[in-house]
């Protein structure tokens, strides 16, 4: 193995930084090759200047790092390019171009770090000749096949913060406090910091949820003398009898943007009297440092990424299994998404601990 190449594709994720890091020190200390950074996803194959060679000094000081050095690019998809010709915008397929590039670069592997859209654009890239490795990057922590994601555990550290500072805010005023959070449509990040923050209630995709349930549990607590609640609600929530909330429609290049459900469940709760706040959390979710976890299993899947290179184990990622890096093939880890198992454990004991999830 002479050279790899590397790029962060999708929306950015706290711990990028940091597998580019381990890829990078254990590319260069353990196989004497060489690292080229591919800029903006996929599209620095295609753009001038596009490409950046990585030697040691330019992965100093990017463990607590957010976002990425390599710049990432959630409309990046090779086979649905938006390019003007003719004073037009049309839509074409690089994905020749990418290969090229590959080829010309004489990159001997590419570790593609991305959510479900980059893996799945990189198994059909394989398919085309390139020998590409994934590493599961989301805040969502909806890829199939591992454990954990890394940058989930950030981003519902960053959400549990959240809950105790709208506790506090809360109890003061006797409100009822809404917040919305990421998971496209899984709802872990909210099942999460909803159980380490102590919410009243938990609104998550998998679940849909009736406004009379919701409802019931606030009046419950305050006949048992608590006058304030939090809500966490997963922007992919859904009422049983109604639809997910988008803020922006969907196109060939971008996927629908889901938002707006915290304050249709605010509106809703304030109707019936109790005085309401809505919070969206948004994108502080992807920004910042990493967690020290975040940081650990990012460290691990780049050093795993390279070996697993040197082995030629392509059309392949990286995943953990009980506390253990492995790998599986990109077709299982993409072959379905994630999602929050409602006859888990974790369920169970919100439940248990009067969490309502509006269900019943
Ligand atoms: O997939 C990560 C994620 O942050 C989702 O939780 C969220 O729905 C989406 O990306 C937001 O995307 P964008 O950054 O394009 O607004």
């Amino acid at each position: 193995m002479k050279r790899i190449g590397i790029l962060t594709g999708g929306g950015d994720a706290p711990g990028l930084n940091a597998v580019i890091r381990a890829a990078v020190k254990t590319a260069i200390y353990e196989y004497g090759c060489e690292v080229l950074g591919i800029r903006d996803g996929y599209d620095g194959f295609i753009d001038e200047e596009g490409v950046v060679r990585l030697g040691i000094e330019d992965v100093r000081g990017l463990l607590p790092r957010g976002g990425t050095i390599l710049g990432a690019a959630n409309r990046g998809n090779p086979y649905a390019r938006k390019v003007i010709r003719d004073g037009k915008e049309v839509t074409i397929d690089v994905s020749d171009e990418i290969i090229n590039g590959i080829k010309r670069l004489e990159m001997d592997a590419l570790l593609v770090l991305g959510g479900d859209g980059t893996l799945h654009i990189a198994h059909e890239l394989f398919q085309k000749g390139a020998p590409v490795i994934g590493v599961p990057k989301t805040i969502d922590n909806d890829i199939g096949g591992t454990e954990v994601c890394f940058g989930f555990d950030t981003a519902v550290t960053t959400a549990t913060e959240a809950i105790d500072r709208l506790h506090t805010t809360a109890e003061a005023h006797h409100r009822v406090m809404v917040l919305e959070l990421m998971g496209r449509n899984a709802g872990f990040i909210a099942l999460h910091a909803g159980v380490a923050g102590g919410t009243d209630v938990i609104l998550i995709p998998e679940i849909p949820f009736k406004y009379e349930s919701v409802i019931a549990k606030l009046r419950q607590r305050v006949e048992r003398g608590y006058l304030f609640s939090i809500i966490a609600v997963s922007e992919g929530a859904k009422p049983l009898s109604g639809e997910q909330v988008f803020s922006r429609g969907g196109n060939e290049v971008y996927v629908p943007r889901l938002g707006g459900i915290g304050q249709m469940v605010g509106e809703h709760i304030e109707k019936e009297g109790f005085e309401t706040r809505v919070t969206v959390l948004g994108h502080l979710q992807r920004g910042g440092t990493p967690t020290p976890f975040d940081r650990w299993l990012a460290t691990r899947y780049g050093a795993a990424a390279v070996r697993l290179a040197a082995r030629g184990g392509f059309d392949r990622m990286v995943a953990l299994h009980a506390g253990e890096i492995v790998d599986i093939p990109l077709e299982e880890a993409i072959a379905a998404p994630k999602r929050v198992d409602v006859n888990s454990d974790a369920i169970l004991t919100a439940r248990g601990m009067g969490i309502s999830f509006g269900d019943e």
